[in-house]
């Protein structure tokens, strides 16, 4: 069985993200998104919101996928989940030389385990976490870029925030 671990901090996951996970969908048996559990980055919302985020997500694009969180190494938790494949997305030159650092040092931790980059749809080249929630912060219209129920839970973050 073929496995794929799509990870990152998904604060929250976008568009973008969802459309990196359909396509990996038709190349692998089961596809794992693995929300990191971390402070370091201090993400807005908290592990359990962002897993909530990317379920709800996926069940209104009907994307049959497992979501988990992982904390430590991104290598370990793949090996211990049995994958052959970590996915990221590539939206632009600017992404690649911070995943490709991370891809050879991911390499020298997990040899057997092969990083594979899908390019960003065009749609969504711009797009980032931080962007949506700067947009939704300033009451701009985000609904093209997230989920309905994303959307819903940035609204109500903003609205609280005021
Ligand atoms: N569409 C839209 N946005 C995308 C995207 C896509 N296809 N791909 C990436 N992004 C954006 C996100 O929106 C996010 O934007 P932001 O910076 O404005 O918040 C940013 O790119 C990165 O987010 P994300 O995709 O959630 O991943 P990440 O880079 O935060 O994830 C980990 C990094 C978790 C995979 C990495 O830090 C990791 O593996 N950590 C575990 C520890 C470890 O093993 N480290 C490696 C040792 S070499």
């Amino acid at each position: 069985m073929k496995i794929a671990i799509y990870p990152g901090t998904f604060d929250p996951i976008t568009m973008g993200h969802l459309d990196v996970a359909a396509r990996v969908l038709k190349l692998v048996d089961k596809l794992i998104i693995a929300v990191a559990d971390v402070d370091l980055t201090k993400p807005t919302f908290s592990c359990e919101e962002r897993i909530g985020m990317v379920k709800s997500s996926l069940a209104e694009y009907g994307l049959d996928t497992e979501v988990d969180s992982f904390s430590g190494l991104l290598m370990d938790y793949a090996s211990s989940r049995g994958a052959q494949m970590v996915v990221r997305g590539l939206r632009a030159m600017s992404d690649f030389e911070y995943e490709f650092q991370m891809a050879l040092m991911n390499r020298r931790l997990a040899p057997q385990i092969e990083e594979v980059f899908l390019a960003s749809d065009q749609r969504f080249i711009f797009l980032s976490s931080s962007l949506v929630k700067e947009l939704a912060s300033l009451g701009g219209d985000i609904h093209e870029f997230v989920a309905p129920s994303v959307e819903k839970v940035l609204r109500e973050h903003f609205r609280r925030a005021e």
